[in-house]
């Protein structure tokens, strides 16, 4: 846990706000396209937090990009949401960033 801890601070500090809404190539993720694909994460994901499904409402752009990639490479561990991290590429990872960006309060 101490670990996982600690390599999330390293993340954190590896992505912005800023870059996070971007693709590899440096061209900006599609709010539109990130709110369409946001439709299937609400299956699990509640405007409120659960004790086991946390809100992602508004979360900021670089701690999402982190923790996806967190569970993509199971330094978080949690199978729902490797599953999930493993099935979006580059340019959904920027457009729910972009589209998070947008709806943040
Ligand atoms: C099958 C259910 C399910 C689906 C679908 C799902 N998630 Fe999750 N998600 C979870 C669970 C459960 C957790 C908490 C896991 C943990 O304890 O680390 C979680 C955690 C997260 C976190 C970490 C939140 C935090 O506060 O650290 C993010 C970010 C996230 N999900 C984003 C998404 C996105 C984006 C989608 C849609 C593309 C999605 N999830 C779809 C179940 C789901």
């Amino acid at each position: 846990m101490l670990v996982a801890l600690m390599a999330s601070a390293c993340f954190a500090e590896d992505i912005t706000d800023a870059e996070a809404v971007l693709r590899a190539d440096g061209t900006p993720g599609d709010p539109e396209y990130g709110a369409y694909l946001a439709q299937e994460c609400a299956a699990c994901h509640l405007a409120e937090s659960t004790s086991a499904v946390p809100s992602i409402a508004g979360i900021e752009p670089g701690y999402f990009r982190m923790a996806m990639a967190e569970y993509g490479s199971r330094i978080r561990e949690n199978a729902a949401m490797e599953n999930v991290a493993r099935s979006l590429g580059d340019e959904e990872l920027a457009a729910l960033a972009a589209y998070f960006a947008t709806n943040q309060h």
